[in-house]
């Protein structure tokens, strides 16, 4: 049995019926899967245990992978990795993001792998869908313990 924790933003909800559909993946395969959504209202606090983090696209001001992109309403998450040791937990990120954005799709989880220099290890689009979501948990949990 695997224990697999996720931290995830979701603005519309979109990731939060991805990760929905990846912990009925878990419950078939016998593991436990703890997700939590940060936003701005949450608390910072020390992670003990690895984690994964879900993170769609929300750029603002560019037109291509540029600089002058700002990142928005996903801030939270990123601040919430950066705090404290919480970075050294973090084993990969799972973007998503929708392909009508071209080079800028899924470039927040592509930014955030390069920022904290762990693996980007799957992209899908909008809510995902079930198959998504099996080939994404098999790919995350054979993330667990390779750093
Ligand atoms: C203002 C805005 C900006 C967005 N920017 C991007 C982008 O740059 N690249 C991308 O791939 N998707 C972009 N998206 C699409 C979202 O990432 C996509 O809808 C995602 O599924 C939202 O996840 P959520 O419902 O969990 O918040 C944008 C959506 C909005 C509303």
């Amino acid at each position: 049995m695997t224990h697999i924790n996720l931290l995830y933003a979701s603005t519309e909800g979109n990731t939060k019926s991805f990760v929905e559909k990846l912990k009925k993946v878990a419950i078939e395969q016998g593991d436990t899967l703890n997700a939590r959504l940060i936003g701005d209202e949450t608390e910072y606090a020390n992670e003990t245990e690895p984690f994964f983090a879900l993170v769609p696209t929300y750029l603002t001001g560019g037109t291509g992978t540029g600089p002058e992109v700002t990142e928005i309403f996903t801030n939270a998450l990123g601040e919430y990795i950066d705090f404290g040791n919480n970075a050294r937990h973090l084993k990969g990120v799972v973007g998503s993001g929708n392909r009508n954005f071209n080079v800028q799709f899924n470039l927040t989880a592509i930014r955030y792998a390069k920022k904290f220099n762990v693996p980007m290890i799957a992209a899908y689009e909008l809510r995902g869908s079930v198959f998504d979501a099996e080939i994404i948990y098999n790919k995350i949990k054979r993330n667990i313990g390779e750093q």
